[in-house]
């Protein structure tokens, strides 16, 4: 679409850029007066938020607001409820360039108050596209620091940020079915069956209404669901144990409704705004706009099987083999449609994945070998077998369940690269060593490849790697709350750098997941979007000029300072 424009934009020189430099922040004298946020309140649906830690109350007189804190922290519903506040509790610290930290521990040591760390003190409780509207019209007025929050499940910070102003989305929960879905302004298309999903429904909610329609959606996973849907799950990609199958959740999107830089509501879809269409899916959270709807195409329901396996290892010899074998197979099992998740360290195995649609003795034909392989070499230790699920939902509930468990509510940061179909073929001995030898094992997601890798790799933002792949590994650091001391934080981050580092020699071009990514990569650009950066970056300037919506490794961060308060 329209080069000439792009080229327009590209030249509109920096100086023209308004509001100064740097970002109003909280505690400064540009700050809104109350009155100016009074008069704000007046034309929102909502009354303000002023969003505070989520232990608070463990530093006030009531034991018994304190006991509740305690008992829920790790319930990562409870945690998407609180406004502001991030599902990792490291998320919620913040770091001064003088190497102190505010934070507000669960367990604070006497005395010690509670530092309102990078949860943003103001927000908009966005409900509906005109509340999200003013707050943006707000954030540019009064050049404030824009923090788009909707579950708070980023592994990158993306949604929060010290004296930020917040537009949170949470509760934007609408869910309507769209029977015979036809895009805005496709004048040839055949309608399709569709779900438009309201920018705060998370995974579990539009389960179970897609579930009760019959249809089955193309969406991610956690113990309880609680990742948002039409957030920055899409936006950064989405991947699901269906992509083998149904592609990406990028691949799955018909349609976008969003509030630009400038506040306008636009419909974005392959023929409203096909440039925006095409940067929406996968470019990146918080940076091009506020989605207020995301719509999806739906899939009839299809029983699926499942597979499952477990096994302890007894020696790294006997590991080695075993994850060399799965390695080699997997392309195969992901060309068959399998796709799900599975563990690995030189100590044990677990894997458990679906395939839809086919019968269990077809599956069984396709997965029997590699168990009996794993039996014949693990010992009797394996446990492996194949079970057939009505819906996907029913396999969700059993290997996750639809209550929210303890996955979340300590520190945490993850790292990841893409396994490429090719690397698995020709060198499975060479990455098993590679994948065993990292400290505390890897998380090995068969979430790529099949379906995924017959679409475009042009087609959307993703990084184009993923239409080569056929799984993401990831690997983490996890601490406790009480342990996110700044020297605690820095080595941890510092280790999961060298990690990656190591793990990065399985890949030939860095290609990580964003959505599951570090601040510490070498390059982020080539890493997240790789030979897309350039032409998101273009876009960028097309739909946010003065650059309202900024995101640490979001597109354009790289011209602002580590705060991400000022231009550089
Ligand atoms: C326990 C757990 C399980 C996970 N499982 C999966 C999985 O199965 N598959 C997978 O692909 N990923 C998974 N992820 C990663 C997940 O995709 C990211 O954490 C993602 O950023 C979550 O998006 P959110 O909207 O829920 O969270 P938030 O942290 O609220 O938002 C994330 C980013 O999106 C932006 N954003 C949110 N809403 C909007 C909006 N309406 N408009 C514009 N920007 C917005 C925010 O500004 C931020 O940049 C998982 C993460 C966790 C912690
Ligand atoms: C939090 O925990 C308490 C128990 O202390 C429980 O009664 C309450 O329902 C929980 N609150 C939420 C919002 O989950
Ligand atoms: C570090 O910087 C913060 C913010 O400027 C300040 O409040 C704090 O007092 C400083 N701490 C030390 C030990 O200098
Ligand atoms: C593997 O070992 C763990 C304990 O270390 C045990 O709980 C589990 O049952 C074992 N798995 C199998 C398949 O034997
Ligand atoms: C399921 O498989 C059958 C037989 O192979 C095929 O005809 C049908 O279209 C498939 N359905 C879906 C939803 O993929
Ligand atoms: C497995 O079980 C069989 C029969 O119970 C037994 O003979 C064999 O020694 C066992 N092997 C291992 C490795 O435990
Ligand atoms: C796993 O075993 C191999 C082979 O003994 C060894 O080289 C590697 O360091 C081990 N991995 C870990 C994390 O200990």
């Amino acid at each position: 679409m329209k080069y000439l424009s792009l080229l327009a934009v590209i030249f509109v020189p920096l100086t023209s850029v308004s509001g100064g430099p740097c970002r109003c922040i909280y505690g400064q004298d540009c700050w809104p007066s109350e009155q100016a946020f009074s008069s704000l309140a007046s034309r929102l649906s909502q009354p303000l938020l002023r969003p505070t830690p989520a232990a608070l109350p463990c530093y006030g007189a009531s034991p018994e607001a304190c006991a509740s804190v305690k008992t829920n922290f790790t319930d990562a519903q409870w945690r998407s409820n609180l406004p502001g506040v991030m599902q990792m509790t490291n998320l919620d610290t913040y770091i001064f360039p003088n190497n102190t930290i505010s934070a507000c521990p669960l367990a604070p040591v006497t005395g010690e108050t509670c530092g309102q760390g990078s949860v943003p003190p103001v927000g908009v409780d966005a409900r509906t596209p005109q509340d999200v509207q003013e707050a943006v019209r707000f954030a540019k007025r009064y050049n404030l620091r824009v923090v788009v929050h909707n579950t708070g499940h980023d592994f990158l910070g993306r949604s929060t940020g010290r004296g930020g102003f917040l537009v949170w989305t949470h509760w934007m929960k609408d869910i309507a079915f769209q029977e015979s879905f036809v895009a805005e302004t496709d004048r040839v298309g055949k309608g399709v069956q569709a779900i438009t999903l309201g920018a705060g429904v998370q995974w579990v909610e539009a389960y179970k209404a897609i579930h009760a329609k019959g249809r089955i959606v193309v969406g991610g996973v956690s113990i309880g669901g609680t990742v948002g849907a039409a957030g920055g799950w899409i936006l950064g990609g989405g991947h699901s144990a269906l992509s083998p199958a149904y592609g990406f959740g990028v691949d799955n999107v018909l349609e976008f409704k969003l509030v630009t830089a400038d506040a306008k509501y636009l419909t974005v879809n392959a023929h409203n705004n096909p440039s925006l269409f095409w940067a929406l899916r996968g470019g990146g959270g918080g940076t091009f706009g506020i989605v207020t709807s995301v719509t999806y195409r739906t899939h009839p329901n299809v029983p699926l099987i499942a597979s499952f396996a477990t096994t302890n290892f007894s020696t790294p010899e006997i590991a080695q083999k075993v994850a060399t074998e799965f390695i080699r197979v997997h392309p195969a099992l992901s060309d068959y449609h399998w796709g799900g998740y599975s563990l690995f360290s030189n100590h044990s195995f677990q894997m458990f994945q679906i395939v839809p649609n086919v019968s269990q003795a077809e599956a069984q034909k396709t997965v029997q070998p590699f168990f009996d392989f794993l039996t014949d070499t693990a010992g009797n230790a394996t446990l492996s077998g194949l079970m057939e699920f009505p819906t996907f939902l029913d396999w969700i509930n059993f290997i996750f369940g639809l209550t929210p468990g303890s996955q979340v509510g300590f520190g945490q940061e993850v790292s990841s690269r893409l396994l490429a179909k090719d690397t698995a073929l020709r060198k499975p001995e060479e990455t098993a060593k590679l994948l065993l030898s990292l400290p505390r094992g890897v998380s090995l997601n068969s979430v790529a490849g099949g379906a995924s890798s017959l679409i475009d790799p042009s087609s959307s933002a993703f990084h184009p790697s993923w239409r080569r792949a056929i799984a993401e590994i990831t690997i983490s650091e996890s601490w406790g709350d009480s342990d996110s001391t700044v020297e605690n934080i820095r080595a941890a981050q510092a280790r999961l750098q060298a990690t990656t580092r190591v793990l990065d020699t399985v890949t030939t071009d860095s290609a990580a997941y964003y959505n599951e990514a570090t601040l510490h990569e070498d390059d982020f650009r080539k890493s997240f979007l790789g030979p897309h950066y350039r032409r998101l970056k273009e876009i960028k300037h097309q739909v946010d000029p003065d650059s309202l919506f900024v995101v640490p490794r979001g597109v354009g961060s790289e011209d602002w300072d580590d705060q991400l308060n000022c231009r550089k």
